[in-house]
């Protein structure tokens, strides 16, 4: 019964699919909905080749159904993977080619490319849920700093993100130190995670919250490497700071020099300059963070990065975040989906310990509760209408 209704299915998906099949620069294999080796239907073995060969993005249907899985798993994950002999048109290279979802989603990034292969066998991996009860008062964790002055940089949208690439030239670099640091950074580069709905957005959660969007600072030790390619296979190579973006009514005026230039980076490949943002402006006013050992949430998801996740959202208005969500992943010519929902799903902790330099205990005892009521994640939920 179950496999002749599949053989029924199986034949329609054909004759719809068929003439795009055709269009398609990729062998004339049968098209239907297929269910992956990761158990999850994708639209037409064809239509996943192309997103190998042209770049189109896959449909994913989510999990497969009973009917799709009667079907067989027609696609083998590890051989889609190492797929076409050439990079997708426009690419330089296979390393630009990765995304959110279907076959070059975050499960497979590991298989894309063996230099990625800690994205699937990584037990350092980020990003991960805070946990308030589990977190570790250090008090040995000094203030977080950060130089203050102004950078310039590049504004980019990557098909993947849209990454602040700061400008490396310059003689007066931003250092990063102290925090759980033992070394100095230098700030090299921004990336922004948000989601195409206020549900979703951010990569790291606080007691299983998401928020609608994460800012993640990235800098290399630049008291022992030379850039960022170094150091990011190299120990103790990155620092990664995260800022939490909450909506707001009022716009936080360093990342208005941002928001005020979406309209620019539309769509892949396109940039623009940003000049005379104070990076150290745009962070919230605490002191306090929780830190942990983890990976860049981008391919290699490599293991070398100390986390430092800021105990305050910084806000960004309904507008602002309007126009980010009108950013596309492709082309002028393809623009594809939206470029939001580009967040890695969490990852487990592994017996990873995160420290906080917040002293929960003295906190509840003789600090005053009003001062720092409802503007910090608290110990035991985190609820959008207690922001003042
Ligand atoms: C998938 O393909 C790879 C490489 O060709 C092979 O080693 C592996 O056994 C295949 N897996 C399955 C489930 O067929
Ligand atoms: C960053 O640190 C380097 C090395 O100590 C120093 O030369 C530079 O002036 C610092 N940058 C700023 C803005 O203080
Ligand atoms: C990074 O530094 C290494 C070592 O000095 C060098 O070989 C490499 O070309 C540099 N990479 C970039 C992108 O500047």
């Amino acid at each position: 019964m179950m496999a002749q209704q599949g053989a029924m299915l199986a034949a329609v998906v054909l004759l719809v699919l068929l003439p795009l099949a055709l269009s398609c620069p990729c062998p004339p294999i049968p098209a239907s909905k297929v269910c992956g080796s990761d158990h999850h239907t994708y639209d037409s073995q064809c239509l996943l080749l192309c997103a190998a060969v042209s770049g189109l993005s896959v449909i994913h249907h989510g999990p497969c159904t009973p009917v799709e899985t009667a079907l067989g798993r027609l696609f083998n994950a590890t051989q889609l993977a190492a797929g076409p002999a050439h990079p997708p048109d426009g690419q330089s290279s296979w390393e630009e080619w990765w995304t959110y979802d279907g076959i070059s989603g975050p499960g497979f990034w590991g298989l894309i490319n063996p230099q990625w292969g800690l994205c699937s066998k990584g037990r350092r991996q980020s990003p991960v849920d805070i946990q308030a009860d589990k977190l570790l008062f250090d008090p040995r964790l000094r203030p977080l700093h950060i130089d203050k002055h102004k950078i310039s940089g590049t504004l980019a949208n990557t098909g993947q993100s849209l990454v602040l690439r700061v400008d490396q030239d310059s003689k007066h670099h931003v250092n990063i130190s102290g925090g759980p640091l033992a070394y100095r950074y230098q700030l090299q580069e921004g990336y922004i995670h948000y989601g195409t709905h206020d549900g979703h957005g951010s990569e790291h959660t606080v007691q299983g919250q998401t928020f609608p969007g994460e800012i993640q600072l990235y800098g290399f030790n630049a008291e022992l490497y030379h850039n960022m390619s170094e150091a990011q296979h190299k120990a103790q190579g990155i620092v990664a700071i995260s800022l939490m973006l909450q909506i707001g009514e009022t716009p936080t005026p360093e990342l208005r020099l941002i928001t005020s230039v979406f309209n620019k980076v539309h769509h892949r490949g396109q940039a623009t300059p940003i000049r005379q943002l104070s990076v150290r402006a745009l962070l919230p006013e605490t002191d306090h963070y929780m830190t942990y050992e983890g990976s860049t949430t981008h391919p290699g998801c490599w293991e070398t990065t100390v986390w430092i996740i800021i105990n305050k959202p910084i806000y960004i208005t309904r507008q602002e975040l309007y126009a980010l969500r009108k950013l596309m992943q492709g082309s002028p010519e393809t623009p594809k989906a939206p470029l939001g929902n580009n967040a890695r799903p969490l990852q487990p902790l592994h017996h990873r310990t995160v420290r906080t330099n917040i002293d929960f205990f003295k906190a509840q005892g003789k600090n005053c509760p009003t001062m720092y009521r409802d503007m910090h994640y608290k110990a035991n939920s985190w609820a959008e209408n207690e922001i003042l």
